[in-house]
């Protein structure tokens, strides 16, 4: 018998489904397959939109002059590094698109769904989810071995969490400490529709995408080939 007949995919899907969140440090939690394929691929469809401006896709260029391997377009506020703008003043200087009201629904339940057992904290982080309002989002797309290396998000004004959502391209997740980009860390194996949520005592954490696994996008995800992750933040800024 092939390993298709005996492990189905919709069997493995909810085996993960039942398995639910996982805690990977205090406030960090992974929820695979959260995303089922058909939302997956209308997020792909609005990130084909987003693509078209009035800001493209860019490679940000780090202070020293290199050039980063993802290419990102922003939501609500554009970021730079290190800073957001509201115009992309080092791409074409226009604004750009709107944060969408959808995109705030779904990332208070997100925040939901991590935090729904207190995320290894206390509940304090399960009190979250009515007023989490992110207002910037970070979409990014790794295609032809695109990595990132290992950084903090404190760009913000807020200690917010940060709710992270993939599609596409299997990656490995490396999620670390708020005091070193070195060890301790977690390889993380984040799958098209996983959900990760940061905040709490792991909001400054450390963290990076040191290998994406070309070819694995599952059928029905919307995208072929790379990988698609969105970020939304609280810039906690007016
Ligand atoms: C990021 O840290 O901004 C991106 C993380 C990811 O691609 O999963
Ligand atoms: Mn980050």
């Amino acid at each position: 018998m092939s390993d298709d007949a005996l492990f189905p995919l919709e069997l493995v899907q909810a085996e993960a489904l039942r398995a639910g969140p996982r805690l990977v440090a205090p406030g960090a939690v992974h929820v695979p397959h959260w995303l089922s394929l058909e939302q997956q691929r209308w997020i792909v469809e609005r990130f084909v939109e987003w693509t078209h401006g009035p800001v493209p896709l860019r490679a940000a260029t780090l202070p020293g002059g290199h050039q980063m391997s993802v290419r990102t377009v922003c939501l609500g506020w554009h970021w730079q590094p290190y800073r957001y703008t509201r115009e992309a003043t080092d791409v074409n200087g226009l604004s750009v698109l709107d944060f969408p009201d959808w995109m705030v629904r779904l990332g208070r339940k997100a925040v939901a769904t991590a935090y729904s057992s207190g995320g290894g904290v206390d509940d304090s982080l399960a009190e979250l989810p009515a007023s989490y309002t992110p207002d910037a989002a970070l979409v990014n797309f790794y295609e032809h071995g695109a990595t990132m290396g290992m950084h903090q998000d404190k760009d913000e004004r807020s200690n917010a969490p940060v709710v992270s959502l993939s599609i596409g391209d299997e990656c490995i997740f490396r999620f670390g400490n708020t005091q070193t980009r070195t060890k301790p860390y977690s390889d993380v194996q984040l799958r098209s529709g996983d959900l990760f949520v940061f905040g709490g005592p792991s909001r400054f954490a450390y963290h990076g995408i040191p290998k994406v696994l070309q070819g694995t996008a599952p059928e029905g995800c919307g995208l072929s080939y790379g990988r698609i992750n969105i970020t939304m933040r609280v810039t906690g800024m007016s």
